[in-house]
Formats: structure tokens, sequence, C-alpha cells
């Protein structure tokens, strides 16, 4: 597993990383046969595998059920453990929240992040979900930078969906880590936040790299309505020939083809999954004449590549 640098942060991350959404919370779509998540001990030994791979971080969040919990139980057979994103809830709604609950509930996510994950201090903290709106409640920055001083954490980060809200993380330094859906299906970040990102010196971890299974072999049992999805991906792999066995491996390869990103967070549930998606890596990037193709067939319709259009479905 090659390591990159995460941007000025002095660290680095494992090209691929793992997310865990998926062993905290059942997750993907629904009526799938794989939607349950794995019990934990299944968790526990895909955790292994994954640093045994390589992978020298994981990303979880409060807000994915048991997921810190089972990281901690795992972390106990590591050492040296991998390094640890987590990302503060909120559980009311910021803007209708004073500084000094907004400050409280800080400090309790991070708390309870602490004990759920039985260690001593977080190395990354996101906000998740990151919005301009949510930027300007400036008890919020203020709190993680306070936490970052106290030793709680190590590194402060946002989370966005949009590329505006990014943008607007990108212009407070105290977050030196930006994490952004991304994906062959979905390239919009690549216009002005990913050259910003660089610019500042921010590590940037992209997500949704699979589009939550779509760019996988779960192509062939889409929900109806995702359908359209299954000719974009037909046309990626019409680029790549035989450059790629598969759009799992197209999905990573691509994403360490842009010199800008830190590392390829993937979303899986088992050892298999993990094998065959790491087993592309060694190929590395992907040939640099073929790059101007991919970048043509990125779409816009939030419908068809934004899952937080598709409440219904996951
Ligand atoms: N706002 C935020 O901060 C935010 C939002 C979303 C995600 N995340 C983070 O990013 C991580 C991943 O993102 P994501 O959930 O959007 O999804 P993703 O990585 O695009 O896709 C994950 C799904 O792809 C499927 N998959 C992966 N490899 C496969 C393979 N070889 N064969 C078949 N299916 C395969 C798995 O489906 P099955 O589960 O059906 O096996 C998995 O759930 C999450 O775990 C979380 O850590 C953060």
């Amino acid at each position: 597993m090659r390591l990159r640098k995460l941007g000025n942060t002095g660290l680095t991350a494992s090209e691929v990383s793992l997310g865990t959404a998926e062993i905290g919370l059942d997750y993907g779509f629904k009526g799938s046969p794989q939607y349950s998540r794995p019990s934990l001990q299944d968790s526990i030994r895909l955790i292994h595998r994954a640093v045994d791979r390589g992978i020298n971080w994981l990303d979880t969040a409060r807000a994915y059920g048991d997921s810190e919990e089972v990281i901690g139980r795992a972390l106990k057979d590591l050492s040296p453990g991998p390094r640890i994103s987590s990302k503060v809830i909120f559980d009311h709604p910021v803007s209708e929240m004073g500084a000094a609950a907004q400050r409280n509930q800080v400090f309790q996510s991070i708390e309870s992040s602490l004990r759920a994950l039985q260690v001593e201090a977080i190395d990354l903290l996101y906000i998740h979900n990151a919005t301009e709106k949510l930027l300007r409640e400036t008890a919020i920055r203020d709190s993680l930078e306070e936490a970052r001083s106290q030793g709680k954490i190590r590194l402060a980060g946002a989370t966005c969906y949009g590329e505006e809200d990014a943008l607007a993380v990108l212009k407070d330094p105290l977050f030196q880590v930006l994490q952004v859906p991304f994906s062959l299906l979905n390239q919009k970040m690549r216009r002005r936040v990913f050259p910003e990102a660089a610019r500042k010196g921010v590590g940037v971890f992209v997500r949704s790299v699979f589009l939550r299974g779509v760019l996988t072999p779960q192509i062939d049992s889409l929900p109806e309505r995702l359908a359209p999805l299954r000719e974009q991906a037909s046309k990626i792999l019409q680029v790549l020939g035989s450059e790629v066995d598969g759009l799992a491996e197209a999905a990573v390869r691509f994403c360490l083809s842009l010199p800008e990103i830190s590392s390829v967070l993937m979303g899986l549930k088992n050892e298999a999954e993990l094998e065959s998606n790491v087993s592309g890596l060694s190929r590395g990037p992907l040939p640099e004449a073929m790059m101007p193709a991919l970048a043509g067939l990125s779409l816009s319709d939030p419908a068809l590549v934004d899952p937080t259009h598709w409440q219904d479905l996951i």
C-alpha cells in the first residue's frame, strides 16, 4: 500500500482508507441481500484485515450507530493501530442553539467518541456535513480549536456535500483536512475545490467513490430509478477496456490518478469486498491519456448522483 501526504499536516495517509458506516448501521440499498451490517466479530476481523493490508486510516462518526464502539474493540488488538477520523454530531439544529449550547454539544460529542473508541485523543475530528451557514456559527469552530489545544483532538476538519460549502471550509486555516464526495460519475469537486485544497495544503479524503455501490458488481441489481447509471458505467468500461478488471477497480484507480486526493475512502462490508477492491491497487493510477474521456463522463443530475436524493432507496 502506497502512502500519500495528508496535505501540510505532516502526516501520511494510505492511498485507500476504510469507511465504517457500513459496520455501525444497516447500510446500502434497502431490500438488497447485503443491507444488514456485519456481526461484531466479522467487523473486527474486517478492520484487522484492512490494517494488515496497509490501511492506516479509518473513518467513523458519532452518527454511525455502533461504529466507534466496534473500532474501539478492534483497536485493542492492534499496536500500532490505524489513525481514526470521527465526526461531531449535533442533536438539534445549530441555528436554534446559543454559543454555549453549541460548545457543550461539541465537547459532549468528543467525550462520547473518546469513550467509545477507548483512546485519549482523536486523530482527526470533522464537523459532519458542514455548510456555509453552519460555519458562520463561530462557537463551533472555536470549540474545535479549544479541543485541539487541550489535546483531545489532533486535527480539525470538515465533511461537506456541496462545492460552496467545501470552499467555505477552505477559507478557515483551522481545517487541515476536507472530506467530500467524488467519483467517476460525480466529478464536480475537481473544478474548484481540489485546486484550492492543494493551494492551501489541505488534505483531501474522497468518499462515495463507488457511489454507494453503483460502481461495483452491484450495478446489475440497481433500483430501477437509478438504471440510467448503467449506461454511463458501460461507457466508463468502454473507455478503459482491458486496463481494468471491473468497475470498482476503475472507481478507485480513477481517484488515485488525481494527485490532489490524499486518500480514497472505501465503504465495504466484508473481507471479500476488501480483497477485491485492493487487488487492483498495484496497477496504480490510470493512464493519463484516458483521463480526458473519463472527465467527460461525469453527470450533474443530483437525482442520479447525489445519494441525499435517494432517501427512499437507501
Ligand atoms: N457526510 C459524510 O461525512 C459521509 C457521507 C457518506 C459516507 N461517509 C463515509 O464514507 C464511507 C463510504 O462512503 P459511501 O457509503 O458513500 O459509499 P461508497 O464507498 O461509494 O460505497 C459503499 C458501498 O459499496 C459497496 N461495495 C464496495 N465494494 C464492493 C464490492 N467489491 N462489491 C460489491 N459491493 C461493493 C458496499 O455495498 P454493500 O454495503 O451493499 O456491501 C458498500 O456499502 C462511509 O463508510 C463513511 O465512512 C461520510
